[in-house]
């Protein structure tokens, strides 16, 4: 629900749980009053003025950059006196930058408006809040959009910037959220990482001055991640607050969090100002992306079952959101290049013989591809490879009762290629330097439409040559050398995010002419994990780090915000090809289990014993799907922090039943016991465990033993049912 207060100028926007409050301060200032749990008064609008600062400038001109300087805005900006971040930028003709955003209208309707061209959350079940503030001397116009929804802890921001003035505006920055809050001790919680290591959870202090999240790679990045949580001190997984911001975004970002002389933090989120800009003509607009904030007073925990129930209900879309997802084997780790229609039917029959149902053939199937220095672009088969193409091996796959799937990467262009020949300008590059290279493949200038026309046109015939059900497309690369030779120079600023929207049209494309193709991105394993790209893929590979122990702590964090359901992960051979580690095979099925699950082996080659397992472990996941899919989860222990155990559990909705995890990473003597708390249960309903019956209190509140493990790498899913 969401209230406008006309005697007080406050906005209140209500969600189940929290509310949200912004108002005007001399009925001209949007600021920030409150985010937390729901209140019941509207008129906070006496939070806006403080004593010790300056005045409004109605009452005190004297100090209006002082006012300007500690003043909690809603969308900040910068030149005429807030020296904090600053939300948006913008040049007029005469090169000055400064601007003073006022409060214009604002409109309060039920639902919620797509954003042009971008992915964005969607759903009936919500109400939209739009202010429009105004620079009176540019024209410049922010339309700033604030959904709340009935359904999830969730406010979805994001910023339309209009020219409506006289002149070309440049803008230089134009950040999708600003929070600005009081200091309340909080810490900062985000997720770097890199190659491999993807999504780590790490935890700091806010000291003065700023702290950044950040990529300038053109994908969201394995580095850094979109997305940051102030926390109060000490808080858990069950207790404590935390305010979670994730931008809908899959390009380069920034998100900063800053605390200022006054111990107030300002936070915020959006396109990464560096190599960015955007012309606007008079009446032309810039539609910022989309960021979603989530407040819980329950710790994490309740902040990542709201992130997973919006992205569930609001973000992933297609056919395949609530379908089980069929159990695949990449031949990735199996073959790499060297592979043809025979390996790849030797694993399909041994495959299909232990109840996998899709053979994905993943990269090396076209041009002339041996490894990775050559023919992308190519989209054409390789018959030397594999004779009779994609529709032979489409149908001899089909024959044995599987599915087809294909790796693509439609992004790239190799040097060494048919398509390089033809139009070598067509890679992404600087003026008079020679396009730079990353892993021997330049990057195609995405951002002019004839360049992504002709590709996708090439995806298109691929797709429709053979009964093609599933593809992974791959991004291998940064962007490196931004730049072509056809936009004018005020304009070289707009490529990266041209050529963002430009993979969204892409991928929109492709899943309305193949509305039942199940689509997996991945970029180099989790370089561009995150919530854009689930808009328009129900799934994602979460790394390439297939180590099961590794994985736990990529897994944790990925399960920070995103639900199990879209998290790609696969058995894969050991000792594991990137870590050396060889974990037991039940181990390894189960660390998959918490996520799309699949197997990335040779399945000709692995061990009687192991392959043995295989069909008991897709029976497992044909059980327990549903529940991973739709169930609510619950974090119990990390090994990241306890370097012994990590624990996790999904309950059903209705409580019902629930799955716990355990893994044992490293046996120990006289160590702590295994003893758990679980979550989520119903603390008056009573539950069968490990076939002794417990009251849902006692398992949460005195705790579980997790027995019978001995040894290194080892795993239990204990399986918890209502009785
Ligand atoms: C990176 C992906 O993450 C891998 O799974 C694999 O598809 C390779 N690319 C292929 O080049």
């Amino acid at each position: 629900m969401i209230i406008y207060d006309g005697k007080h100028h406050v906005f209140k926007l209500d969600t189940p749980n929290t509310s949200y409050l912004c108002g005007l301060a001399d009925e001209k200032y949007l600021g920030h009053i409150y985010y937390g749990r729901k209140l019941g008064d509207t008129d906070l609008g006496y939070l806006l003025r403080t004593e010790e600062r300056p005045q409004p400038p109605s009452q005190l001109l004297r100090e209006k950059a002082g006012f300007f300087d500690c003043y909690p805005m809603e969308y900040s900006f910068g030149g005429t006196g807030d020296f904090r971040e600053s939300c948006v930028e913008a040049a007029s003709e005469s090169g000055q930058k400064g601007l003073e955003l006022t409060y214009v209208s604002h409109e309060i309707y039920e639902g919620k408006k797509a954003l042009e061209g971008l992915p964005a959350t969607w759903g009936g079940e919500c109400d939209t809040l739009e202010i429009t503030l105004e620079d009176a001397v540019t024209g410049l116009k922010a339309v700033l959009s604030y959904t709340a929804f009935r359904d999830v802890d969730a406010i979805a921001r994001s910023v339309r910037i209009i020219n409506d003035g006289k002149e070309n505006l440049i803008l230089l920055r134009a950040l999708s959220a600003c929070l600005d809050m009081d200091q309340e001790d909080y810490e900062l919680l985000t997720l770097p990482g890199s190659w491999a290591r993807e999504r780590h959870i790490q935890r700091r202090d806010i000291g003065y001055g700023a702290v950044s999240v950040e990529s300038l790679r053109g994908i969201s990045s394995h580095q850094d991640h979109p997305f940051f949580a102030l926390v109060s001190r000490g808080c858990t997984e069950t207790s404590g607050e935390a305010y979670g911001m994730n931008l809908v975004y899959s390009g380069n970002f920034l998100g900063k969090v800053f605390r200022n002389q006054f111990d107030q933090i300002r936070a915020v989120m959006g396109i990464h100002p560096g190599h960015f800009s955007w012309k606007l003509a008079p009446g032309e607009s810039f539609q910022a992306p989309e960021a979603v904030l989530v407040y819980s007073d329950g710790g994490l925990g309740k902040m990542t079952r709201s992130f997973h129930k919006l992205y569930r209900n609001h973000l992933i879309r297609g056919v395949w959101r609530d379908r089980e997802r069929p159990v695949l084997i990449n031949n990735w780790e199996a073959t790499y290049f060297n592979f043809d229609t025979e390996k790849l039917l030797s694993i399909a029959r041994e495959a299909a013989k232990n109840g996998i149902e899709m053979l994905v053939m993943d990269d090396g199937w076209f041009g002339h591809r041996e490894s990775d220095n050559s023919s992308l672009g190519d989209w054409f088969v390789n018959e030397k490879k594999l004779p009779g193409g994609l529709p032979r091996l489409a149908e001899e796959v089909n024959k044995l009762g599987m599915k087809l799937g294909i790796w693509l990467e439609p992004e790239m262009i190799s040097e060494d290629s048919e398509l390089y020949k033809a139009h070598p300008d067509w890679a992404l590059q600087l003026k008079d330097r020679s396009p730079v290279q990353c892993r021997e493949q330049l990057v195609l200038d995405l951002s002019r439409p004839e360049v992504a026309d002709y590709i996708y046109e090439q995806i298109r015939a691929v797709l429709s040559s053979a009964n093609i059900e599933y593809v992974k497309w791959d991004m291998n690369r940064p962007l490196a050398d931004v730049g072509n030779a056809v936009l004018p120079p005020d304009r070289q600023g707009e490529i990266s995010h041209r050529y963002v929207l430009a993979v969204y049209r892409m991928q929109e494309r492709l899943i309305s002419d193949f509305p039942e193709l199940l689509l997996e991105n991945c970029s180099s394993g989790g370089g561009r994990f995150d919530p854009g790209m689930l808009y328009y893929s129900p799934q994602i590979w979460c790394s390439d780090d297939t180590d099961a122990i590794e994985r736990l702590a990529v897994q944790e964090g990925t399960q920070l915000i995103y639900p199990l359901s879209c998290i790609g992960a696969h058995v894969s051979a050991c000792p594991n090809d990137i870590t050396g580690r060889t974990v037991p095979f039940e181990t390894r099925g189960i660390v998959a289990l918490a996520g799309t699950f699949g197997y990335e082996l040779d399945i000709t080659r692995i061990p009687e014993e192991d392959r043995k397992q295989i069909s008991g472990q897709v029976e497992l996941y044909k059980k327990y799907h549903p529940l991973i899919r739709e169930g609510e989860y619950y974090r119990i222990a990390s090994w990241r922090e306890n370097h012994e155990f990590d624990c996790y559990m999904v309950v059903a909705p209705d409580r019902s039943k629930a799955l716990l995890t355990f893994v044992q990473v490293l046996a120990g003597v006289n160590r702590r016991s295994r003893k758990i708390r679980l979550q989520g249960l119903d603390e008056d309903g009573y539950y069968r465990v490990d076939g002794k019956v417990y009251q849902g209190r006692t398992l949460m509140c005195a705790g579980f033993l997790v027995e019978g493990l001995r040894g290194d790498f080892r795993a239990r899913l204990i399986e918890i049912e209502r009785v």
